[in-house]
C-alpha cells in the first residue's frame, strides 16, 4: 500500500508506516500547488496531511486515493465535501495533541498577565524594568488565582484546559452547544450554557476566555464586535483553535478602546506554510501576544499524532476499517 506524506511527519511515524509493508512516499513540504502532480505521479492509497491545504481541485487529481488522514484533530484544511462526493474517506487524530494546546494556552495566559514577551524584550535590548513589570494595579499582573476563566468548547482540548486552568487556583466556567450541567460537574467546571446569550454573559463575568471550537459555519466568527463588547476591560482573549471563529479587526478595536490583551496561536489569513512572510495587522498589535500556531508542536503531542496516524493506516490496511471518519 503506498502512502504520500505531504507535511513534515515524526521519524518514528515514517518508520512505523515502512514497518506495516507500506511504500511511503516522504514529499514533505510539497504545497498545495504541487500536491495534485505528486498525487498523479506517485498513485498513493493514502494521504498524510498536516497543514497542507487539499481544495476540490487538488482532489480531482487524487485518483486512487482511498484515505486522507489529518495527521491532527482539525479537518478544516481539507474539502471534506469535495472528498466525500469523491468516495474518499478523511479520518483524523483527535485528542492526541490536546495535552500540548493546553500547556501553550496556559503559556499565554500568563504572557498576557505577566507580559513575558515584553519583559524578555526589554533585557534583549539592554534595559532593567522592575518599575514597569513589577507594579500593580492598572496595566499591572492580576495574577491567574482567584480569575474567572470562560473555557469555550468542551472536547479533549478544553478539558485539558480545564484541568491546569484549576490547577492555577482559576474558577472555571465552561460553555460548548453540546454540554449539560453533570457534564461539566464532572469535570470540576461551573456550567456556562449552550446558548448565544449564555456565551455572551459569560463574556461578561470572565477575567480571562479561551476558546477551543473547530472551525465550522456556525463558529465562523463566533467572536465578534458583540462578544468584544460584551467582555470586561482589561479581560484576556486566548484562541489556539483556528483564526476564522474571530473577527479579528473587532479584536483589534476591542484592544485599542478596552485594554483586552489576546493571546493568539491562529489567525485569519495565516500561511499553509512552515515558512512565509506574515504581515499581519493582528500579530503586529501592541496586547496581542502571538505564536506560530505551534500549539500541537510538542515531541509529546507529534509522538503521538504519528502513533495514531499509523494505526489508522494498521486497521485499514488489515480490514478496510476507517478509524476515526469523519465522513463516514
Ligand atoms: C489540530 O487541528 O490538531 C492542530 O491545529 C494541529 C496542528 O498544528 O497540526
Amino acid at each position: 500500500m503506498k502512502v504520500l506524506v505531504a507535511d513534515k511527519f515524526e521519524k518514528a511515524g515514517l518508520e512505523g508506516l515502512a514497518a506495516l509493508g507500506c511504500e511511503v512516499i516522504n514529499r514533505a513540504g510539497v504545497g498545495t500547488d504541487k500536491l495534485g502532480a505528486a498525487l498523479t505521479e506517485t498513485h498513493p492509497a493514502v494521504l498524510v496531511v498536516r497543514s497542507t491545504k487539499v481544495p476540490a481541485g487538488v482532489l480531482e487529481q487524487a485518483e486512487g486515493v482511498k484515505l486522507i488522514i489529518r495527521a491532527g484533530a482539525g479537518v478544516d484544511n481539507i474539502d471534506v465535501g469535495a472528498a466525500t462526493a469523491r468516495g474518499i474517506r478523511v479520518c483524523n487524530c483527535p485528542g492526541m495533541n490536546a495535552v500540548a494546546v493546553a500547556e501553550l494556552t496556559m503559556g499565554l495566559l500568563l504572557c498576557c498577565d505577566r507580559r513575558l514577551p515584553d519583559q524578555t524584550a526589554e533585557l534583549r535590548a539592554g534595559r532593567w524594568n522592575k518599575k514597569e513589570y513589577g507594579k500593580t494595579g492598572a496595566g499591572g499582573a492580576k495574577g491567574l488565582k482567584g480569575m474567572t476563566l470562560g473555557v469555550i468548547g468542551v472536547g479533549a482540548i478544553g478539558q485539558e484546559v480545564i484541568k491546569r486552568a484549576t490547577a492555577f487556583g482559576m474558577r472555571v466556567v465552561a460553555w460548548s452547544r453540546s454540554i449539560t450541567p453533570q457534564h461539566v460537574g464532572a469535570l470540576n467546571a461551573e456550567f456556562g450554557g449552550t446558548d448565544t446569550p449564555a456565551l455572551l454573559a459569560l463574556a461578561a463575568r470572565a477575567d480571562a476566555i479561551s476558546v477551543h471550537l473547530p472551525l465550522t459555519d456556525t463558529t465562523k466568527k463566533l467572536f465578534n464586535k458583540t462578544f468584544f463588547d460584551a467582555m470586561k476591560p482589561g479581560a484576556y482573549f486566548i484562541n489556539t483553535s483556528r483564526g476564522g471563529v474571530v473577527d479579528e479587526a473587532a479584536l483589534r478595536d476591542a484592544i485599542a478602546a478596552k485594554g483586552l490583551r489576546a493571546g493568539l496561536d491562529v489567525f485569519e489569513f495565516q500561511p499553509a506554510e512552515a515558512e512565509a512572510g506574515f504581515e499581519s495587522p493582528t500579530a503586529k498589535c501592541a496586547g496581542v501576544y502571538g505564536t506560530h500556531h505551534s500549539g500541537a508542536s510538542t515531541e509529546q503531542a507529534q509522538g503521538a499524532v504519528a502513533e495514531e496516524t499509523v494505526r489508522i493506516v494498521k486497521v485499514f490496511k488489515e480490514t478496510g476499517r476507517f478509524e476515526n471518519c469523519v465522513n463516514a
